[in-house]
Formats: structure tokens, C-alpha cells, sequence
């Protein structure tokens, strides 16, 4: 069965532009995949912690060999870890902050590019270890990247390309929504929303498609 991973990371809470667009999103992918199971994180009630010598060396350590303290370190890695690897569509809701993506995202993806478990040392090399995953980010800015000479500057998709597509999920769709003042803010809501219904439009049709309907 399908499963929804809907991840949010922004320090605001009702005036959030990406937790509102990424509900939004979220609501549509379930409207379009029925059946499908929901995970809901929120990085900030959570505040995943930063990788410390324990957590490395639990990782490093095969299981018969791990000390009851690696073990515990091991078991809170790997539960929200298991539940990652098992979902096929992300939803990502993923504010920038200075130029880059907010620091309890990073701490979720510190948990989630883990040697063995989403990307393997191999023979030829290191080596993805995700399949067919579809990702979703949903960002904010006051600033406007896509324009000329703002692109450079621009450390979230980069970044998250980079670092998902080294495990393994390369289809990733970007909804990004910039702006400083209210106006700017609402006029790429809209077009931010004209997008998530267009991906919904999408996923029905796929999905109808598939079922051979
Ligand atoms: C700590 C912090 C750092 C920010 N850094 C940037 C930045 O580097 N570039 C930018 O264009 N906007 C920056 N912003 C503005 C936010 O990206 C913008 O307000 C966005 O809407 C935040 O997402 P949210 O509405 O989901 O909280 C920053 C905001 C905060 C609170």
C-alpha cells in the first residue's frame, strides 16, 4: 500500500506559508491516492537531535556486537528510519533560512542518509538504495531565486537534489513560493496552489490510468 511521508520544519506555526501549502499538497495526493497511509512529522515539536559519537558508532557497529547504549541509540535512529525507507511519496514543507534549509532539516537528514540502510558502500562505489520514491518540497523565501544573479545563493534545491538523489530519490518536484511583501506572498500562494492542483489533476490520471480504468 502507499504511504505518505508529510515532514514540516518551519518555526511558525498558523502563518507558515509552506506548512499551509504542504497540508494543501498533502490533501490532494490523499484526494488522489485513496488507499494511501499518512506519516506526519513535525521536526519542530520533535526537534530531532544532532548526530553525536554514539549515534556514529551505533551505526558503524554490526548488531551482534553493539553495546545496550548503542542499541538504544541504534533503536531511536532506526524506527523513524524504517518508516522513511517505507513511504513512496514525500512531502517536504521546507522554509529557507540563510540561503539554506532550516537546521532541524538538516538533523532529519543527518537520521536519513545512513550507510546500509539508504545508501551502501559497494564494490563500484557508493550506491543509492532507494527505488521509485516521488518527493515533494514545498519552500518559502522572502527572496526570489529563480531570478538572474539570485541563483547562486540558492542552497535548498541544490542541496536537497544532491543529497536525496544520493540515496536514491531523484524525482523530485519543487513548489516554491517567494516573497517578501503580503502581495508578493498571495500572488505566489496562488500560483503555488494552481501547481498542487495541477499535481493532483496528475496523480488522478495516473492513478486512474494504472488501475487500467
Ligand atoms: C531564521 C530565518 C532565516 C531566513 N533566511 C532567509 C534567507 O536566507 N533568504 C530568504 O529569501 N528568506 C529568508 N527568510 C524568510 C523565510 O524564508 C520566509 O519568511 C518563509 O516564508 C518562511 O517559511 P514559512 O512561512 O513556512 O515559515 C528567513 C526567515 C527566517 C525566520
Amino acid at each position: 500500500m502507499t504511504q505518505i511521508l508529510h515532514v514540516d520544519s518551519s518555526s511558525r506555526s498558523s502563518t507558515s506559508v509552506t506548512r499551509q501549502l504542504s497540508r494543501q499538497l498533502v490533501n490532494v495526493l490523499q484526494k488522489a491516492h485513496p488507499q494511501a497511509s499518512l506519516v506526519e512529522r513535525d521536526l519542530i515539536d520533535e526537534q530531532p537531535h544532532f548526530v553525536s559519537e554514539l549515534d556514529i558508532s551505533a551505526v558503524y557497529t554490526p548488531a551482534e556486537q553493539r553495546s545496550d547504549a548503542q542499541n538504544k541509540a541504534w533503536d531511536a535512529i532506526n524506527g523513524p528510519l524504517q518508516t522513511f525507507i517505507d513511504s513512496d511519496i514525500y512531502v517536504f514543507g521546507v522554509p529557507m533560512y540563510n540561503f539554506s534549509v532550516p537546521a532541524v532539516f538538516k538533523a532529519f537528514i543527518d537520521r536519513s542518509v545512513i550507510a546500509g540502510r539508504t545508501f551502501a558502500y559497494s564494490a563500484d562505489g557508493l550506491k543509492p538504495l532507494l527505488q521509485n520514491k516521488k518527493a515533494y518540497v514545498v519552500t518559502a523565501s522572502g527572496g526570489d531565486y529563480e531570478l538572474p544573479g539570485a541563483k547562486a545563493m540558492d542552497f535548498v534545491e541544490p542541496y536537497l537534489r544532491a543529497v536525496f538523489g544520493f540515496i536514491g530519490i531523484g524525482d523530485i518536484t519543487f513548489i516554491k513560493v517567494p516573497g517578501h511583501s503580503e502581495a508578493e506572498i498571495e500572488a505566489s500562494k496562488a500560483r503555488a496552489l494552481a501547481q498542487i492542483e495541477a499535481i493532483g489533476a496528475a496523480s488522478s490520471t495516473h492513478q486512474t490510468a494504472t488501475a487500467g480504468v
